[in-house]
């Protein structure tokens, strides 16, 4: 549809934006909090900064909510750090790590912030690694019922909308990027066994939610990157489906249904693969029914027919922010993906092309007639201070005015949306460039070299300045999506 009249946004859209727990926080060794898998991966990461410090938003939190406040946000999604709050084996709760989290909570409320919280982005203890082995052992999903349990008993009188777990299709599809593989010999194999147990994790999060929240409501948080067809060869159209399932659909279609898919099944029996499914757990996955999805959408993606007698091909992420420096993946007898002719991309190759967020919106809405909160979508991009001393960062303010835009046409299109959350408030770590790859409505002021050169949060700047997309967007949004900033054609 082309509409005539600039979409309007529902009454109490929240409207806010989005962080995560080991990315922003920092103070990774105080307040009792003990390692998680993700700082050791995140110091691997060289010559970019690990995540002992980030944004030291542990220092900062009632700054950053009176920044939010002043940006007229009325959400905020952020992730809690399950080290945090369960430091050691002996399961004991951290009454330092809970008061964090409660003044946090609390400070959001006091200026009517309604807190959207996930309960695991990407950061497994490290004791339960060393305990366990890792994500390949079922033991983790009692552990990390018994840590969601502490949570919904802790602030669900105050928090009323949980996420899940963060782009767990991401996880497995990236496991060795995102430190999912440890302990594992046969990715290509164990992968489904720990997708497996991350869902049954997801399914005893959804249920104690139900059982302990007043009035909670919970979902997961799907990393959707919507797939075209990169023509109109009917094969073409087969390869862009297979894409979609083998890297979000399969996923999704398991948190509403509450059970594998044929296709899934279908694979794994071709592939002789056999991820233990006892038959408690399906009727588990069945009961745990969701209320909405958390969508993160960034970008989109181009699928092809990939024949059998094609070369097999890695998809190689560009991680250095120099553009052209990224493979395709061709997976033979599944799917290739490929060059998108029709649109830009980032320093880091990911295409700019908002209308894949409306058609996000409208491709889970038709498959699923689930509420949805956009929970991430964002511009990443080498920034620094200018001469004036401030950040003028008009490709963001393109970014996210072209894409809250097409959330807007989502809704008029008939989707029901009930929030937009970019990635990020403040600029924090990214997952693999530490500060060289930012994404801020508010800059910090520190680098990857200070980062690493200055182990000592006291004695750096991090300083807050708002850019230039943060009055932009203070303006939308007070407005409740009027105020554009530009004629909109
Ligand atoms: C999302 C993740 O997939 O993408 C975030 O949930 C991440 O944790 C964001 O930071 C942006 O990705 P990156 O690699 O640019 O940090």
């Amino acid at each position: 549809m082309h509409y005539t009249h600039d979409p309007i946004f529902p009454e109490n859209f929240f409207w806010g934006a989005s962080s995560a727990a080991w990315q922003v926080e920092g103070a990774t060794r105080e307040g009792g909090r003990t390692q998680a898998v993700i700082d050791l991966n995140s110091q691997k990461k060289k010559p970019f900064a690990d995540n002992s410090i980030a944004s030291d938003h542990y220092h900062h939190y009632k700054e950053d909510v009176a920044l939010m406040a002043e940006c007229g946000f009325s959400s905020y999604r952020f992730s809690m750090s399950w080290s945090r709050i369960i430091p050691h084996e002996d399961r004991k709760v951290n009454p330092d790590g809970i008061a964090f989290y409660n003044n946090l909570i609390d400070e959001l409320l006091k200026y009517n912030i309604t807190p959207i919280i996930t309960l695991y982005h990407y950061d497994l203890p490290c004791w339960i690694e060393k305990k366990y082995g890792g994500w390949l052992n079922r033991s983790v999903i009692e552990e990390f019922e018994y840590y969601c349990k502490i949570c919904f008993n802790n602030f669900g009188d105050r928090v009323k909308y949980w996420l899940s777990i963060n782009e767990q299709n991401m996880q497995i599809v990236y496991g060795d990027w995102l430190g999912v593989s440890k302990g594992c010999n046969n990715w290509f194999e164990q992968k489904w066994q720990i997708n497996h147990i991350m869902n049954l994790c997801h399914a005893k999060a959804v249920l104690a939610c139900h059982e302990l929240v007043d009035g909670g409501k919970i979902g997961p948080v799907p990393g959707m990157v919507p797939i075209y067809p990169a023509t109109c060869k009917p094969m073409d159209q087969i390869g862009a489906m297979n894409a979609e399932e083998f890297t979000e659909k399969i996923w999704n279609d398991t948190y509403v249904y509450g059970e594998y898919s044929n296709f899934v099944k279908n694979y794994w029996k071709n592939h002789n693969i056999n991820p233990e499914i006892k038959p408690e757990d399906e009727e588990l996955m069945k009961k745990a029914k969701i209320d909405f999805f958390g969508v993160n959408c960034y970008r989109s993606n181009v699928g092809k027919d990939a024949p059998l007698d094609l070369e097999a091909k890695e998809y190689l992420l560009n991680k250095d922010g120099k553009k052209g420096n990224l493979q395709f993946p061709i997976n033979p007898g599944e799917f290739a993906l490929t060059e998108n002719p029709y649109v830009e991309t980032t320093d880091w190759d990911w295409e700019i092309d908002p209308v894949s967020l409306r058609y996000t919106l409208r491709y889970m809405w038709d498959h699923y007639h689930l509420p949805m909160i956009i929970t991430e979508n964002g511009f990443g991009m080498h920034e620094s201070i200018g001469n004036d001393g401030y950040i003028h960062d008009k490709e963001r303010i393109n970014f996210l005015r072209d894409n809250i835009y097409q959330v807007g046409l989502a809704i008029e299109d008939g989707c029901e949306v009930w929030g937009y959350n970019p990635w990020s408030f403040t600029d924090l770590l990214s997952t693999g460039n530490g500060m060289a790859k930012r994404y801020g409505l508010v800059y910090i002021d520190v680098t990857d070299e200070q980062l690493n050169k200055i182990n000592d949060a006291s004695k750096l700047s991090i300083k807050r300045i708002k850019k230039d997309s943060f009055y932009w967007y203070s303006k939308l949004i007070k407005s409740n999506g009027k105020e554009w900033g530009r004629e909109k054609e």
